[in-house]
This record gives C-alpha cells, structure tokens and sequence, in this order.
C-alpha cells in the first residue's frame, strides 16, 4: 500500500554515471518529472529532501577513462563539474547534488557492508571469473563482451545486453573476448560475497506484491525477475576502481558498483546535512523510520528503465537486511525516449546533449522542460523530434499559453491603467469559467502525486485553454465601448486565471511562471492559493507585458538536425577501419587490365540521372565516351582537362540508353569524397600504366 499522508518526502533522482555528459532521454526518463514532482510538494508546503549526484564508481568510469586518455579520476572530475552546472541551468532544484567518490560516501557504503557482513547476511564464495592475461585483471561486467545466449547480439557486455535487454552474467556469453586487450579472457578462481537474493525472495515479493499501484512496466520488470526466481548476486568485484570492501585480506577488491551507489543517496543526505550545519546529524529522519510511526517518511526514486531491478529489487533487499531503513514507496520509472526515429546512443554520438542545448537555445530551458513532459516516455517509449519541439513551442506556448498571459496583461493596461480592476456582478460565463478555474489545481495535483506528469501538462494547457476562450467569448475590446464596468469584471477574471496559472505551471516551467509571478505581482503564494477568484487584489499594478515565449523559425530546427546529422556521421568516420586486403591474384590477372593515361576533353550531365557524368576521354589513340557516377563529387566544367588514369579493355556497358566504355580509376577517401588517380608528372595520353 503506498503511503498516503507522510510529513515528509524524500526524493531520488538517479545517480547518473559521471562518464559523459546529460542528454534529453536522461532528462524525459528521470531528472524532469523528478523536479516537477519535488516542486509541486514544495509548493505545497511539504517537507521534502530532492537528493542526487553523480556515480562516480563502475566499470563505464574506467572504460570511459581509457577512451579519453584520462585517469578515472579525471573524468569523473570534468563530467561532474559539467553534469552539475547544466541541471542548475535548467532548474532542475536538487537539495544536494553530491559524488560517490567523496569520503562521506565510503565511509557510509563501507559500514553498511560491514554491518551485513558481521550479521552473516553475505554469502562468501569462490568462483571462476574471466581473467585477462594480457592486462593481468579480472574482468567484470562491462569489462568483458561476447555473443548474447538470447539474441546473438557479438556486442552483448557481461552483464547486460544492451540490443535484446537481457540480464546477462559474464559466463553466459559466448566467444567472449575482453574489452582491455581483445584477448580471449581465461577462468580464475576469486572469492566473492554475495547477497543471497534467493532466500530473501519471499519478503521481497511481499513488498512488491504490497505494492499493487506502482507503473505496469515497474511491476512487469520485477514480477518477471521474481518469476525466473532471484540469485545471489556478488556485491563485490575484482577491481582496482571503486571503494575499498572492508574486510581484510582483500586486496585488489572494491565493492560493486551497483552495491554502493544507491547507498549514495543515503550518504548525499549526510553530504547535504555537513553542507548546511557542518555535521551529517539529522539525515536520519529522512531514512530510518521513526519509532511507532513507520510511515511517516515516504521514499520515491526517479530512475530510467534500465535502473528498475536495482532499485526495486536489489535496494530494497539490502535495506531489508539491515533492517535500519525505510523501503522504497515508489519508483516511478520511465522508459526511453528516442531521438529522431533511431535510439539515443552516446557512442553513436545521436544525442541533444543538454550542455550544447543551453549554449544553442539560451533562455529556453522551459521549452524543453515542457517538450520533454509533454512526450514523456511514461508508459511506453517516446520520441523527440526537431519539428515536435518547433511545433510544441510555436503552436502551444507562444500560440496557446503566452498568448493568453500576454492578452490578459496587454488589456488591463490598454483598458484598466495597469492596475487589477475590482470585478462586480458576476454574470454565468463569469461564474461558470470560475468554478472551472477552481477545480484545476486539485485536478492537477492529483496527476502530479499519482507520476502522471503528461496528464498534468494537458490540463494546465486547458486552463490556458479556458483563459483564451473566455477572452474571446466576452471580447472585452468589443464591450470597452459600451460597458467599461462589465470589462474591469472580464480582466479582473482573466488575470486570476493567469495568476493560477502561474502557480500551477511553476512545477513544469519554473522560468516562465516567475515571470508570470513577477508581472503579476503575485507575492509568495502559493499551490493551496491557486483556483481562488480573489488570487490577486484590486487595485493591484501589474508590469508591461513580458516576452514569455518566442517562435522558433525553421532555419533554426534545421541547423540542429543538420548538427546531429554531421555528429553521427562524424562519429562513423571514427570507427571506420581500413578496409582488408582481398584475396591474392596472379600478375597474369593484373596484366590483363590496360590500364593508361587520358585526358577528360569534355564533360556534361546526364540528363534525369543524380550521379551520371558523361566524359569524353581522349585515350591517345582515340576519344572514348565514359559514362561515370561522379557527379555528386564534382562539376562537370571544373574537370574537363584533368589528366586521368583510365581502364580502357572494360567491356562496354549501357547506361541510361547510353554505352559507356572502360573506367576511370577514383580513390575514395575516409569520409567517402572521391579523387582522381593521376599519374605525377605530365605523361602523354596513351601512356601505360605496368
Ligand atoms: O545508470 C546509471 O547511470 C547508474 N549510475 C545509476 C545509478 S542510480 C543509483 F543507484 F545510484
Ligand atoms: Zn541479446
């Protein structure tokens, strides 16, 4: 049952891997709703700890730091600096944003081990692991690849297969090979602990059976572990990077990542606590439950797809067993969100990076936290598309939202001085549009507590909605001439709707509703202030209109589309590899081939054709007409008198309704751009080429 009335919340969002920098499927998977969740409870007064920070630990550090040239250190350095100033850019309101790697952290991951380990929880074993010789390193995880048992994916990690989204342990790959040195990995036996998930299986099946009303696509994960029946896991990892296991005679042991990191949230609030008195003392309210009064604390982690066994399963079972903590109320994970029709992948380098979003778009965070919402991958994946967010932004928040805020504003002061005007008899478009007004929060609301952001967003827009047809069914600029009192009662409702509106969008545009705010003159109030007809007094001023959204042109979108586009093929460029030599051949073969200098004499387009040139190639003993897929490469005028290398004994082909004879030779570079082969002097046509 989940917990209804708690004096306080505390609030996760994930600890994102400090390997490389924020993209839009991290934000519409975990980071937004977070914010809009944790901003609607402080809107209403609640009690809550908004806890994150970056896992600083793992095997993708160190590959990652391999990659760069850097020390794991490094890395973690330079993606934490950058990671943490662009979710300040874009609001995103994190109590602590705090790191694995600080001390807080190990001493706190450490002594949770320690305690199950002196309470016998672990299981200690010896197994046979993958040992690189080359590298001289046991290899874990991520560490190790090979072919998936499930859907023969070569590129399957040992621990997952990121194709076919199996669960994988390294001893189920087939031909695995290591990621250090390529090498064919051998067996070695190590000792490990384990946390015996088999045994604990039935409690934790009652907590999650307890826990009917989480997402379909939390429960479906878990109910599908849970059938497969639960093992023991390793909680520790033969590793140089990580956090020392503390028991002796472990040497060259760290524990495992996905043992420490959501500990990290515990110890972020420790991290949280020293920032603001100098000591952890008071984290533990926010994770131990208080006694005769266990429900008093609710627990919700953020978290994308990929993170739901760990959080609903392995979390919550380390918890139990140590019997200190409160679980896990909820979990509202997301699925994805791709990106332009193909999956959002940082090696592939197809990705809006939240960094070059900011520096790109300035001022536009609230257009992306609302595009994000508006697609969020709640229930099944999503997509983000260049023209959606063109769209979202000139049809909805300049066309729809800004647009009423800007009329309301624009009125008072054009009929009402700038001042909110006092509203009299209250006509039945005027009541009927107030008790509309009036049931929004509490509808909004209830989305909002129940993860439904989506549902959220739709009906602020329906009361941006309600505001531009109430405008257009009294026109007030029609009545200003015959009925000023009757106007000063329309503006009067107009800018209450308004004032609303800013506070029940302050969760999803932060920006925007502090603008609105500001305009407004709204002082401080606040979600349970929203829906009331007297929000603001009469006789209030209110400032000149504030630009809220601005319509984003097309040569805009493109250029971002056009980025991504150069990006990844950029990044196929990198990874392409010299292509093998073929099978070997006589000098027979080769003589057989007349191959000769010519100059192109004459060159034009064909018509109806995309990639044809015709070329007249003077050979030496004759002009030959060469039909050649060139033109995306080149211009027909500009060659003409290029010497060139010439196959002149090809058999004569038909093309277009044209014969073409022999060939002339081209070297293609990395990125595919073509270049004529010529010989490297001046040499007459005809000459040959031995
Ligand atoms: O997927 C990731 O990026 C993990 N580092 C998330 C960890 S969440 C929590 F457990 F810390
Ligand atoms: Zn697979």
């Amino acid at each position: 049952m989940p917990i209804l009335n708690p004096k306080r919340y505390t609030v996760t969002a994930a600890l994102i891997y400090a390997n490389g920098p924020i993209h839009i499927g991290h934000l519409a998977g975990c980071y937004i709703p977070a914010d809009i969740y944790v901003r609607y409870l402080r809107s209403n007064k609640k009690e809550v700890a908004f806890i994150s920070g970056t896992d600083e630990h793992g095997v993708p550090i160190t590959i990652r730091a391999k990659k760069e040239g850097l020390t794991p250190q490094e890395v973690v350095d330079k993606y934490y600096a950058q990671i943490d100033a662009s979710f300040k850019s874009l609001g995103i309101s994190f109590d602590i944003y705090s790191r694995t790697s600080k001390d807080i952290h190990h001493e706190t991951s450490k002594q949770i081990f320690r305690d199950l380990y002196d309470k016998n929880v672990f299981i200690e074993e010896t197994t046979e692991q993958y040992f690189d010789e080359t590298a001289q390193q046991f290899l874990a995880d991520r560490y190790i690849v090979g072919t998936c048992p499930v859907c023969a994916n070569p590129n399957a990690y040992g621990d997952q297969c990121e194709r076919c989204g199996s669960t994988l342990s390294p001893l189920e790959l087939k031909d695995p090979r290591s990621m250090l040195s390529g090498a064919s990995p051998v067996l070695k036996a190590t000792k490990n602990w384990y946390l015996p998930l088999d045994t604990l299986q039935p409690q934790i099946e009652n907590y999650i059976t307890s826990h009917g009303e989480w997402k379909t696509n939390v429960l479906g994960q878990c109910q599908s572990w849970l059938k497969d029946g639960l093992k023991p896991r390793a909680m520790t990892r033969d590793l140089d990077w990580g956090i020392k296991v503390p028991v002796e005679d472990t040497e060259g042991k760290v524990l495992y990542v996905w043992f420490e990191a959501p500990i990290g949230y515990i110890s972020a609030t420790k991290d949280w606590m020293i920032q603001k008195n100098g000591t952890d003392a008071g984290w533990e309210k926010w994770w131990q439950p208080e006694t005769n009064a266990p429900e008093e604390t609710k627990l919700v982690h953020f978290i994308g797809k990929d993170n739901i066994v760990f959080h609903c399963i392995i979390f919550p079972a380390m918890l139990m067993a140590e019997g200190n903590y409160i679980l896990p109320d909820n979990v509202p994970a997301n699925e994805f969100m791709n990106l332009e029709g193909d999956k959002i992948s940082t090696s592939r380098n197809w990705a809006v990076w939240l960094h070059e979003y900011l520096e790109e778009l300035p001022d536009k965070q609230d257009v992306l936290r609302y595009v994000l919402t508006a697609n969020a991958p709640e229930t099944k994946d999503s997509e983000f598309t260049w023209k959606d967010f063109q769209t979202r932004n000139n049809s909805e928040l300049v066309g729809i939202f800004g647009n009423f805020i800007n009329r309301a504003v624009v009125l008072t002061h054009k009929f009402c001085e700038g001042k909110v005007p006092a509203a009299g008899a209250l006509e039945e478009i005027d009541q009927n549009t107030l008790s509309q007004l009036e049931a929004f929060p509490a509808r909004i609301g209830e989305a909002i507590e129940n993860y439904r952001f989506r549902e959220a967003l739709t009906f602020i827009m329906d009361l941006a909605r309600l505001g531009n047809k109430y405008l257009a069914d009294t026109q007030p600029w029609h009545v200003i001439k015959t009925d000023p009192a009757r106007v000063n009662t329309i503006l009067n409702i107009a800018l209450q709707i308004s004032a609303t509106l800013a506070i029940v969008s302050e969760p999803i545009l932060p920006f925007t509703a502090a603008k609105i705010a500001d305009q407004l003159g709204l002082a401080g109030q606040t979600w349970p202030d929203a829906g009331k007809p007297n929000l603001l007094s009469a006789g209030q001023p209110i400032t000149g209109a504030k630009l809220l959204f601005e319509k984003i042109e097309d040569h805009v979108i493109e250029q971002q589309i056009q980025k991504l586009h150069d990006a990844k093929r950029l990044n196929e460029l990198e990874g392409k590899v010299v292509a093998p030599v073929k099978a070997e051949i006589q000098y027979d073969d080769f003589a057989k081939m007349d191959i000769r200098v010519a100059t192109i004499v004459a060159a034009e387009n064909v018509p109806k054709s995309k990639k044809l040139l015709k070329l007249l190639v003077d050979i030496g003993s004759e002009k030959r007409t060469v039909l050649s897929g060139i033109s995306e490469h080149f211009k027909a005028e500009e060659i003409i008198g290029n010497k060139v290398l010439y196959l002149a004994n090809l058999a004569p082909r038909k093309m277009m309704g044209m014969e073409s004879h022999g060939m002339i030779l081209m070297a293609e570079d990395k990125d595919g751009s073509l270049a004529f082969v010529q010989p490297g002097k001046e040499i007459w046509n005809g000459g040959t080429v031995n």
